[in-house]
């Protein structure tokens, strides 16, 4: 028998189960909870809950690690492509040279949309957020691929998945031209993932483009540190609406729109602006203090974190990335400059080393990705092209659970109690 927790209330004692997962925190079994007791557990936010079981991604907050599959994020990072490190989410392995020259070539055979889905972005202005549109795209791609939408079919489940992870990129890419007033460019798939969408985004049919290998080596870079992150909040939405049955296209539409708010995915697009928005170094005191008032809504965009309570091991790959494409691009933009400093200052004063706040993964994207040119609008449909794949693998695992059943938290009720209907002429 292994180990259980005891909860002693009104005169009795009940035993929960303790399981073990593989590394990091047990879980206490509470699924017979309310069964036994006729009362909820209550954890707003979830901070204390584990909704799943999980083989893909492991955080260890306070000592500041990430593995996916077992593999360190900082040696993918150095040593994977975004199309290995997607195989390895999916299949659970590092794949072999065929394996992954055989993924790979599947994957860009999907980069193609429906010829009619380019007709919707005309129905969007040209100013429309780039994430609206991602939204209303994904979401529509299960109109367009009913042969694929089968959750119960294995088959059907990989062509989806397949087809979501190629075709974020065509999307995202459309999206940027529409904003621009440029014609849409189509795949081009003797080049890599990678390359392929830098290419779709800044090249013009007007004239031949080439890809910049250290911008395209640094994107693909971002891509993995942003490919799966555990049980984050789009990666919950993505398999709540799932656990209902819902289509892939539905559900990775669904994690879309949660990932676009600022405190998830919207805050790369929001720490620029900060950084921006603070302008030169001699004005950071000013915005600290601002972050410490709680008077004040504005917070350090970029920083602090649910789980990390130490430096996210993805912001220390970022920042590096950063030097690097300055370098190889000869960009001087002082902003790098205002997000060091604030760095510093922040992790030296009290206010942020007792709260634990440390820069996330959003701290520095939004620096590298306006070297590369991208308008800050984008950094978020970036964040989403990337995350596909964990939201795919996440959701495959859902399902693929015999187990598995329809998510549905209960909740503690502080409403009114059952009350007579007043008529009108009595009111
Ligand atoms: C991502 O979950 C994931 O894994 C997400 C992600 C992923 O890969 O999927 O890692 C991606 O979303 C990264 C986080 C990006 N968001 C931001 O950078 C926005 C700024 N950060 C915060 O809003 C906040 O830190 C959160 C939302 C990230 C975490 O919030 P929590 O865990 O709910 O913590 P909290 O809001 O309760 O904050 C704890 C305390 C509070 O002070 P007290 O009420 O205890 O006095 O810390 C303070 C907060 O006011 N605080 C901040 C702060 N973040 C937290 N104060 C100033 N600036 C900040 N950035």
């Amino acid at each position: 028998m292994g180990d259980t927790a005891k909860l002693s209330m009104a005169g009795a004692d009940f035993d929960y189960p303790v399981i073990k997962g593989s590394v990091g925190p047990d879980v206490v079994d509470i699924r017979k909870l309310y069964g036994q007791t006729g009362m909820f557990t209550y954890d707003p936010g979830f901070t204390s809950t584990a909704a799943c079981e999980s083989a893909l991604t492991f955080i260890d907050g306070d000592e500041g690690v990430l593995l996916h599959r077992g593999y360190a994020i900082g040696e993918l990072a150095e040593h994977s492509t975004f199309m290995e490190t997607s195989y390895l989410l999916l299949n659970g392995a590092l794949p072999s040279q065929a394996e992954l020259t055989d993924f790979s070539r599947t994957i860009s055979r999907h980069t193609m949309l429906h010829e009619q889905l380019a007709t919707f972005y005309r129905g969007f202005r040209r100013d429309a957020h780039p994430m609206a549109i991602m939204c209303g795209v994904v979401g529509a791609l299960s109109a367009f691929y009913h042969d694929s939408t089968d959750i119960a079919d294995p088959v059907h489940r990989k062509i989806s998945s397949h087809r979501l992870i190629a075709k974020m990129p065509t999307i995202a890419a459309m999206a940027f031209k529409y904003s621009v007033g440029q014609p849409f460019v189509y795949p081009d798939n003797s080049l890599s993932y990678t390359g392929n969408f830098l290419r779709m985004t800044f090249g013009v049919p007007a004239e031949p483009y080439e890809v910049n290998p250290v911008v395209e080596q640094a994107l693909d870079r971002i891509f993995i540190l942003h490919a799966d992150h555990e049980q984050n909040a789009s990666t919950s939405t993505v398999r709540l609406a799932g656990s209902s049955g819902a289509n892939p296209f539905a559900c990775i539409a669904a994690g879309i729109a949660c990932l676009w708010g600022p405190a998830h995915g919207g805050a790369n697009e929001a720490a620029l602006n900060m950084l921006r928005e603070i302008g030169t170094p001699d004005k950071i005191p000013h915005y600290i203090e601002r972050a410490k008032d709680k008077n004040d809504p504005f917070r350090l965009m970029g920083f602090g974190h649910r789980v990390y309570k130490n430096y996210d091991p993805r912001a220390t790959v970022m920042q590096k990335t950063v030097r690097e494409v300055f370098a190889a691009l000869k960009v001087n933009d002082p902003v790098f400059e205002v997000a060091l400093q604030l760095e510093e200052m922040a992790l030296n004063d009290p206010y942020f080393i007792e709260k634990k706040l440390f820069p996330n993964v959003d701290f520095y994207s939004g620096v590298i990705l306006s070297a590369i040119g991208f308008p800050t609008t984008m950094f978020t449909a970036l964040f989403a092209l990337a995350r596909t794949v964990g939201w795919v693998a996440q959701w495959n695992e859902m399902i693929s659970d015999p187990g598995q059943k329809i998510g549905r938290p209960r909740q503690l009720y502080t409403g009114p109690v059952e009350r007579s209907y007043v008529p009108l002429s009595k009111r």
